[in-house]
């Protein structure tokens, strides 16, 4: 029997929208998902016109507001599944809360929110009303991430000592510095964007990818923000050293300034046995180094179980890529893996059944939150000089 299509409200995503385009695309792939309604933008006319002129007929709201209170006067079956918020980082808290209120399940954009009081408030929410949430940190929905993660997690590395995540860009500090029309105002808005404008909106991806393939987290920082781009607000140069949790180090850095590099998210894991290397620009394969031995190059759907390194691989893990490698992965991919992961939580939810959001899948309300623990953390940290701020890690 077929599965019955969820159906997705999207907060945002009007004209001008940039990650509401993907989001879209991804919801798509599977063909179990559907955006089946929206609050597409702040002007309540222009919302609906975004609505009317959605590629595909959708029920437009003038509001979010509008549309989490529709929920309950609609026959059960024409209710949303979950709500999707694709709005700037200001816009996060509100529509969660009132969604999550409503008990709707939420996929919100990165950051969480803007603040750790906000952060703090979620989470309690979440728990409260016992709603499956999901942060949209991309790049975890990569094949290779989660293969990372169960090479690192599965001790083939040796204890891990070293971490290098970085988030490197070279685009977006010209269109700073130029006042483009196509870079919207809000990111470098300290009330729009939060207190940190690189760190919130990369650091935080590569602090994700470090605690989602890892399993550690970060328990101190020594950071350091700086404004390169004059007149800039916040800044666009991040560099953090930190202590993790196992009594490793790492260094957490992301950069809007750095010429040449487009979405330049990579990780180094260094380890007592051996050390790996991913990079989101290359994002189909993972390179081990064992000492001594040959460099060892795996393959999205050419991985080898028991090659004298590996060892067993989870069959389901294997498995899980839909075209064969050659046909590359994407962006797009990564966000429908965790579409996809995360609609098998909101059917559980639904249907009365236990469901994980456990964080082993995609960043869940906790990871959100310690993405706003490390910005706070850092902020004080680069106020102080670089002294070492301890991270509120609050599990
Ligand atoms: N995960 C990723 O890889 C990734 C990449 C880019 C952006 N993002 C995040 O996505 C969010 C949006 O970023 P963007 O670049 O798409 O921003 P954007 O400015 O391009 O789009 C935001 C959209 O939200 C709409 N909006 C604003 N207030 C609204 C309201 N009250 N009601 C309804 N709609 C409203 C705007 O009109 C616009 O259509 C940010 O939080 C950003 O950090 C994530």
């Amino acid at each position: 029997m077929s599965k019955r299509v969820l159906k997705i409200g999207m907060v945002g995503g009007g004209k001008g929208a940039f990650i509401a385009q993907p989001h879209q695309k991804a919801i798509f792939s599977d063909g179990t998902r559907r955006v089946v309604a929206g609050a597409l933008f702040p002007d309540p006319k222009i919302a609906m016109e975004e609505a009317a002129n959605w590629p595909y007929p959708i029920k437009g709201y003038e509001s979010y507001d509008a549309m989490i209170a529709d929920q309950k006067n609609l026959p059960e079956d024409e209710r949303l599944d979950y709500v999707l918020i694709v709005t700037p980082n200001w816009v996060h808290f509100d529509p969660a809360i009132k969604a999550i209120e409503a008990g709707i399940p939420v996929m919100c954009e990165k950051p969480l929110c803007i603040s750790m009081e906000q952060a703090d408030k979620i989470v309690e929410a979440v728990e409260r009303k016992k709603v499956p949430f999901a942060v949209a940190h991309t790049y975890l929905g990569h094949w290779t991430t989660r293969f990372t993660r169960f090479i690192v997690q599965s001790g083939l590395l040796g204890e891990v000592q070293w971490v290098d995540a970085s988030y490197i860009q070279g685009w977006l500090g010209p269109l700073m510095l130029g006042g483009a029309s196509s870079m919207p105002m809000w990111r470098t808005n300290p009330q729009m964007a939060g207190k940190s404008g690189c760190g919130g909106d990369i650091a935080t991806h590569a602090l994700m990818h470090l605690r989602f393939t890892t399993g550690l987290d970060v328990t101190d920082v020594s950071a350091h923000l700086e404004k390169f781009i004059p007149g800039n607000a916040l800044d666009d140069h991040f560099t953090a050293y930190c202590k993790l949790s196992n009594g490793g180090k790492a260094m957490v850095r992301a950069s809007q300034i750095s010429h040449g590099h487009k979405n330049d998210l990579g990780i180094e894991i260094v380890g007592t046995k051996a050390s790996l290397e991913w990079k989101q620009e290359n994002s189909e394969c993972v390179t081990i180094h064992v000492p001594g031995q040959p460099d060892r190059v795996y393959w999205r759907r050419e991985v080898q179980p028991n090659d004298g390194f590996l060892g067993d691989v989870p069959a389901d893990l294997l498995a899980e890529p839909q075209i064969p490698s050659g046909h590359c992965e994407g962006f797009h991919d990564a966000y429908a893996r965790l579409h996809r992961f995360f609609e098998a939580d909101v059917r559980a939810y639904w249907e009365g059944k236990p469901f994980n959001c456990d964080g082993s899948k995609y960043a869940n309300v906790y990871d959100g939150r310690m993405g706003m623990a490390f910005i706070d953390a850092s902020v004080a940290s680069s106020e102080k000089d670089g002294a070492w701020v301890k991270v509120d890690i609050k599990k």
